[in-house]
């Protein structure tokens, strides 16, 4: 019997309810196996620990968690500490503490999902959206100065690295290498952007002689706004900066019918430390507290954190239990137009899990 130790680190907002439920989701599929089981350890880092303590998450905090086989992680976001501090001192600590470069985020639509594009069939949109995770606009350079004089200054730098460039690239193209298509758009904005995108381009056809059988394209980051929306048939995996990748995976989202479905997971692709896994939506102030989050975002990111780990028969388990739920109106949350609430949504996942073991 193989044991998988978890951290489970809810965060904020509804962090704190689709977290407990992706965690019993979880122990219901170990329930039903003879081979693998799981140790949960929580972490009850975020806004709370902050008001006590004045940081997100504590100075050994990734210490605590670099023994562990995967992370399952809610969101960073408080109504009352500033995003940059909330994000900064928890999610991006870990992200780029355990270098976890890749941020993969699938995107389908699931059975029974009434998704918002009339022209869109369901097979037409099935996508993965890679995102670098480690650098490009978010790497955290910059500064500011003269503050609340007229004379003050910021920036934000966006800073592209060689090595990060081809880590990206490599990753996303063995992606595309993988799926029944091989097709690969590559984001860019080096028409105005004309360094480090320029060199983001020059890395991507160069990483494309690795991979002859992948078809590829470049595509400038506004155009494939509406690409998505129009031809969403003619995309498969896209990789993108961190910002633009950000920005795109909402808009991929709710073309797939909610943020609340939505899974990610950011890896450390050789493995050197955790990687982390969560739903792609925020700690959703309008509606914590209320259980009316959508918890499939998490459960998907939790089948994600199973194919990671090894174990590609309960990651298919899981999504079949997720996909017979959302087939279901009656178990469809608010944001699908339904009344579900986050507790009947996880009960019957379990319920399907046990009956079909
Ligand atoms: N990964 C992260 O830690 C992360 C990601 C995004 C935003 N945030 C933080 O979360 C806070 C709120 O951000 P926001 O409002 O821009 O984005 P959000 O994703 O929290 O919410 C956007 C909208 O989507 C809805 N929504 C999101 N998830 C849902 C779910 N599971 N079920 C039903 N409805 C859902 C919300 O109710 C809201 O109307 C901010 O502090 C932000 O910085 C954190």
């Amino acid at each position: 019997m193989k044991t998988y130790r978890i951290a489970t680190i809810p965060g904020d907002g509804i962090g704190k309810e689709v977290v407990p439920a992706g965690r019993q989701v979880l122990a219901a599929l170990a329930k039903t196996s003879s081979t693998f089981n799981f140790e949960f350890e929580d972490f009850d880092w975020g806004g709370d620990y902050y008001r006590i303590h004045n940081v997100m998450m504590p100075d050994n905090g990734l210490e605590l968690l670099r023994n562990k086989d995967a992370i399952l992680f809610g969101s960073a976001g408080d109504p009352d500490i500033a995003d940059h501090i909330t994000l900064w001192g928890l999610r991006l600590k870990i992200c780029q503490g355990f270098d976890q470069y890749a941020n993969v985020r699938p995107t389908r639509i699931l059975p029974g999902i009434d998704a918002p594009l009339k022209r869109c069939k369901t097979e037409d949109l099935n996508w993965v959206i890679v995102r670098e995770n480690s650098e490009g606009e978010y790497s955290g350079v910059g500064g500011r100065v003269h503050q609340g004089h007229p004379i003050e200054a910021a920036t934000d730098l966006s800073m592209m690295t060689r090595v990060g460039v081809e880590r990206i690239m490599r990753f996303a193209f063995k992606l595309a290498q993988s799926r029944p298509r091989k097709l690969l758009t590559v984001i860019t904005k080096s028409n105005a952007q004309r360094h480090a995108m320029v060199m983001w381009d020059q890395i991507a056809k160069e990483i494309s002689t690795e991979f002859p059988d992948v078809k590829w394209d470049k595509e400038l980051v506004d155009a494939s706004t509406v690409r998505m929306v129009n031809r969403p048939a003619s995309l498969d995996v896209i990789v993108a900066t961190n910002l633009h990748a950000d920005i795109l995976s909402d808009l991929a989202a709710a073309l797939a019918g909610s943020m609340g479905i939505a899974p990610t997971g950011n890896i450390d692709p050789e493995r050197r430390y955790p990687s982390m896994f969560e739903p792609i939506h925020g700690s959703a102030f309008d509606i914590m507290g209320k259980g009316l989050a959508n918890p499939v975002g998490t459960f998907w990111s939790a089948v994600m954190l199973l194919e990671h780990i090894g174990e590609p028969e309960a990651a298919a388990r899981l999504m079949k239990a997720i996909e017979h739920v959302t087939a279901n109106p009656a178990l469809h949350t608010r944001d699908l137009g339904g009344t579900a609430t986050t507790v009947q949504v996880t009960e019957a996942v379990c319920a399907y899990l046990a009956a079909h073991a």
